[in-house]
Parts: C-alpha cells; sequence; structure tokens
C-alpha cells in the first residue's frame, strides 16, 4: 500500500511542507503537469524519483498558456485518477492551487522568453503560449524550490524554453528533459487524445509514421528537402491539416539545411478534426 500524497493548495501550505522534506535533508524533484496523468507523466514521476529522494508534482491547469479560443474550458480534468496514479508512484507533495492561488487579483507580471521561444514553431500558431508557460513555471520553480525539473520531449520546444529561462533567470533548478512514451501504435500519449474520436485515433497514427519515414530517408544520406516534403504529404494525404512539419537543430531549434548543421529534430504540429496534435523525433 502506497500513502496519499499530502495535497497543497495555498503557497503557505506548500511552503511547510516542502520545509518539513528540506529539515530532513531531502533532495526535491519537481513535476509540473496540468492532470489528466497518463503513461507519459508518469514515467516523468519515475525518473524524477531516480534524481532526488522526494517528488512534487503539480497539477494546474494554467490558464494564461491557453487563448480565448483554445480549449480551456473543456481541457480533461480526472482529479480522483490523477490523485490514485500519484499514490500508487508515492509521490510526496500534489502541490494543486487554484486560479486565485496562483494569479491573486491584481497579478501583473509576466515572464516574455525569447530565443527558443520565438524559434517560428509553436509560438508561430500560439503566440500566447510559452509567455503562458515561463510565467507559470517560473512561479512553481520559486514556489517549490527544488533541486532538479522534469519536463517531457514531447513538448520539445517547452522544455527548450523553460531550460533557457532555468539558466537566463539564475533560477537553481536543473531541468532535465525525459524520453516520449508512445501508445503501441506509436502515438505519442497526450492528455488531448482523449478528444479523437476512433477513427481520427487510427489517423493519428501518421505523424509518428511520417516522421520515422523522413527521419530514415535524411539518416540514410538523403537530401533534407525531399525527405521532409515525403513526409508531409503523408500527414496530408491523411486528411491532417499541418501547422508545421520542420526539421530544426536540436539544441538551438535554428534551421538547418544539411544533416551536417549537427544533431536534428524533425517537429510537426497538426489539426487531426478539432484536435491539434504535435509531436518530434531525433533524426
Ligand atoms: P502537460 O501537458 O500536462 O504535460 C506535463 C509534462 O508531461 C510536460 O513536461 C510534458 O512534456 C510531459 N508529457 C506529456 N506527454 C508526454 C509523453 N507522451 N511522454 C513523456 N512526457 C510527456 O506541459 C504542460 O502540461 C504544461 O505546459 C506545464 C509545463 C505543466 C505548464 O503549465
Amino acid at each position: 500500500m502506497s500513502a496519499s500524497p499530502l495535497i497543497a493548495r495555498t503557497v503557505p501550505a506548500l511552503r511547510r511542507a516542502v520545509d518539513n522534506l528540506r529539515k530532513r535533508k531531502a533532495t526535491i524533484a519537481l513535476v509540473p503537469t496540468m492532470g489528466a496523468l497518463h503513461d507519459g507523466h508518469v514515467s516523468l514521476v519515475r525518473l524524477a524519483k531516480r534524481r532526488a529522494s522526494r517528488v512534487v508534482v503539480s497539477i494546474f491547469v494554467n490558464p494564461t498558456q491557453f487563448a480565448p479560443t483554445e480549449d480551456f474550458g473543456a481541457y480533461p480534468r480526472t482529479w480522483k485518477s490523477d490523485i490514485a496514479k500519484l499514490a500508487a508512484e508515492d509521490v510526496d507533495i500534489v502541490w494543486h492551487p487554484g486560479v486565485a492561488a496562483m494569479y491573486p487579483e491584481g497579478f501583473a507580471t509576466r515572464i516574455a522568453p525569447e530565443g527558443p521561444a520565438l524559434a517560428g514553431l509553436e509560438d508561430r500558431f500560439r503566440p500566447h503560449f510559452f509567455g503562458g508557460v515561463a510565467t507559470v513555471v517560473g512561479k512553481l520553480f520559486t514556489q517549490v524550490r527544488p533541486d532538479v525539473a522534469i519536463f517531457g520531449e514531447k513538448d520539445f520546444q517547452q522544455l527548450r524554453v523553460v531550460t533557457q529561462m532555468a539558466r537566463d533567470l539564475d533560477l537553481g533548478v536543473k531541468v532535465i528533459g525525459s524520453r516520449t512514451v508512445r501508445e503501441r501504435d506509436g502515438l505519442a500519449m497526450s492528455s488531448r487524445n482523449v478528444y479523437l474520436s476512433p477513427e481520427e485515433r487510427q489517423t493519428a497514427i501518421v505523424l509518428y509514421r511520417a516522421m520515422r519515414e523522413s527521419a530514415g530517408r535524411i539518416r540514410a544520406g538523403d537530401s533534407i528537402a525531399p525527405a521532409m516534403a515525403g513526409g508531409a504529404d503523408m500527414v496530408k494525404a491523411a486528411g491532417l491539416v499541418l501547422d508545421y512539419y520542420e526539421v530544426r537543430h536540436a539544441e538551438t531549434l535554428a534551421p538547418v539545411t544539411s544533416r551536417k548543421d549537427g544533431p536534428l529534430r524533425i517537429l510537426v504540429a497538426a489539426k487531426l478534426g478539432t484536435t491539434r496534435l504535435i509531436d518530434n523525433m531525433a533524426v
């Protein structure tokens, strides 16, 4: 039997809980989430347990990273099953602030990330997004003051933005990336996959297949342009509407023209019906 995690809903309650762990010389890992937890999130918790003696998981659906037209209201909220999963992983603290605890009346400060946050990928289609993510993750880091924080490669540009921010603002948190967990057929796990109809769920596999095709061709020595065009065509032929299908430098996210330009990453975002999916793959 695992003990239930301590659930903190206010900053003072969180501080008390974290201070208690610190008194006992704990090292602390933070796993920020928006809940609706799946095996991808659980894999982050498991990595966190290997990197620190205690684990804090935050569950907060952050309004500032959603545009008014996006799915903030509809975003899946599955509190009971989330807590059961975190208890089974022996998580120590769940940080679950309400919107008013995170953004009290009169809140007026925002972190505006540049560099990887302006790479022309997600930021081109969700211009509000990384400002919202950086602000809330900056707050989570200063609220919890963890030694390390674990983020998924699934949100590859987000991982780069948060890493850069922690370094630029001397936040004293080591950001660690964790590999993407996929369904058996290759679809990256995502809280938003529940929006897909059974038919769309089948179609969604094309993102993984297309990236595998493009990555395979580039590795085999094909030029980047035709290898990427081939993958993009596969996605479009399956009926998805592409936001982007690009290969970038895996560290800087700068555009590349040749395999020799460095470690490469393919990144994709596409709409399938009303659901927007993102994924990426190392070349
Ligand atoms: P959320 O989408 O809940 O994701 C929380 C963390 O889980 C992120 O670091 C994300 O990259 C990771 N993750 C999601 N799917 C994954 C998968 N299939 N395999 C491995 N890791 C996966 O990302 C956010 O929340 C928010 O933007 C947040 C960082 C919490 C700020 O609000």
